[in-house]
């Protein structure tokens, strides 16, 4: 079984999104008009029973790319706040995640049976987060993918007192497989300690966006975002923050991850 594209976590994950680029395994082309127009606006019924499994199962479809899908890598939920509380929109990104990601997984062969993943929780305040976590106190980064989840899903709010902070997503592969160009090419490594993350390389960030990418804008309590970040799947970031309003500034982000037991510190 080829287990190129989902290995352990660490240096084969590196190897692993570097062989993405250099050896692409996409079965179909890039559809641009669908890559910017996805999403779907979601009611409270479809958080309960056989139409959250429908749900699940159009999630799933979108975030399934190559080889074993044909979606686009992302999945932008919206709708949440006419029936639900942030908090409830959180604890529905768990259930809905929880459910995905268990789909997700039944449809991926190149993902052994005897690997073990769990769902992480977090909640990080913009400005606020512990240096040592991530190398900044900022969540705001230029196009990457983190080191060793695959799947994740993020829900904004409450957001206040700043410009800017648009969420981007980029399809990185395509844009690399458009233009001939490899891993080292359009990427350079982060200089996290430990596992490495792919950064898109600063003159790539825009023709990237414009051809392969999606500005989404400021998200929030609305919205939960769903994006395979597997050596398939796509690069996420977000524009620079300007804060209007040091005593009124907040921007908080809740994220649920899967990922491998034993890689939680990357
Ligand atoms: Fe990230």
């Amino acid at each position: 079984m080829n287990q190129l594209h989902y290995p352990k976590p660490g240096k084969a994950m590196m190897a692993a999104r570097r062989a993405a680029f250099d050896t692409p395994n996409r079965p179909q082309d890039f559809d641009h008009e669908l890559f910017r127009s996805q999403e779907i606006f979601v009611a409270s019924s479809d958080l309960h029973g056989e139409r959250r499994s429908l749900l699940v199962n159009r999630i799933v479809d979108n975030l399934s790319t190559g080889p074993e899908g044909r979606g686009i890598g992302y999945c932008l939920l919206r709708g949440f706040s006419y029936f639900m509380s942030i908090e409830e929109t959180r604890a529905a990104s768990i259930v809905l995640l929880n459910a995905a990601w268990k789909r997700f997984r039944s449809r991926s062969p190149r993902i052994s049976p005897s690997r073990d993943f769990r769902i992480l929780e977090s909640i990080t305040h913009d400005g606020a987060i512990p240096t040592e976590l991530f190398g900044s106190r900022w969540s705001f980064k230029p196009p990457h993918a983190d080191c060793n989840s695959v799947l994740f899903a993020h829900v904004y709010g409450p957001t206040l007192g700043f410009d800017g902070g648009d969420v981007l997503l980029i399809d990185a592969l395509a844009y690399a497989a458009s233009r001939n160009l490899d891993f080292g090419d359009v990427c350079q490594w982060s200089s996290d300690a430990g596992d490495k993350k792919p950064v898109l390389r600063a003159a790539h960030v825009q023709p990237a966006l414009d051809g392969y990418g999606r500005r989404l804008g400021r998200l929030g309590p609305d919205e939960m975002l769903f994006v395979n970040n597997g050596c398939d799947g796509v690069f996420h970031g977000a524009s620079e923050v300007v804060v209007r309003d040091d005593n009124d500034f907040v921007r908080v982000l809740h994220r649920c991850v899967a990922m491998e037991r034993g890689s939680e510190a990357s």
